[in-house]
């Protein structure tokens, strides 16, 4: 199966995982993509929102969310009373998964598979035990699926406060929609509203 675990070191901080993040070969992923795009923020961070997988700015910069959703993003954790220069952010999966009709042409994102999320797995928990944070925010289905498990529905649990154990530790999440699916919206001030909403619930459960 694929997997990231081979790579994982088993001791050291965010600088000793995201230099080993950048040689990972635990699934195809790394072949097409530009580069690794690890988490970004301080160990000490009080909450860690996670999202999908790089975008194709992100994939570009080798950071995550600096692309539109991620101007997005910080705008509404900025009204919802979270510092986004104080959060630690990373996605499910670290590499850039697209399609592109010819060489040249746009990129155009593409779900990862369960197979891929599952082989990204051990970098998420390796940050997680570094990070410890006190609350997850969950930016979206797929990374939901990639925490939770794939009965994971955001519709059904968005603006709560969970309590799981993840990866061995019990932690307490609050998951939303992801920022590029309010990008996307036909009525885009009605999800920008419902996403700044649920971070308020983040935002609570961390005073
Ligand atoms: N979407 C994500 O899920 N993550 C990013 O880093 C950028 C866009
Ligand atoms: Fe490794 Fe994750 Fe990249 Fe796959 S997507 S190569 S598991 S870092």
């Amino acid at each position: 199966a694929y997997t990231a675990e081979p790579f994982v070191p088993g001791r050291g901080g965010l600088v000793a995982l995201r230099r080993a993040a950048a040689e990972c070969r635990g699934c195809p992923l790394h072949r097409d993509a530009t580069q690794t795009v690890f988490g970004s923020g301080d160990a000490d961070a009080r909450v860690m929102l996670v999202g999908e997988q790089p975008g194709d700015q992100e994939d570009r910069q080798g950071k995550p969310f600096v692309g539109p959703a991620g101007k997005l993003l910080d705008r509404a954790l900025e009204e919802a009373g979270i510092d986004p220069s104080e959060a630690y952010v990373t996605n499910a999966v670290k590499h850039f998964k697209f399609t592109q009709a010819e060489p040249r042409k746009r990129r155009i994102h593409k779900a990862p598979s369960l197979r891929e999320m599952t082989a990204c797995g051990p970098w998420l928990a390796a940050e997680l035990a570094v990070v410890e944070p006190e609350l997850i925010v969950v930016l979206g289905a797929t990374a939901g699926k990639a925490l939770l498990g794939s009965s994971f529905r955001v519709t059904q649990v968005r603006g709560t406060v969970l309590e799981e154990e993840i990866h061995g530790r019990p932690e307490r999440l609050v998951p939303t929609v992801h920022p590029s699916s309010v990008l996307r919206s036909d009525d885009r001030e009605a999800a920008y509203r419902g996403l700044v909403s649920d971070l308020k619930v983040a935002a609570d459960a961390l005073s």
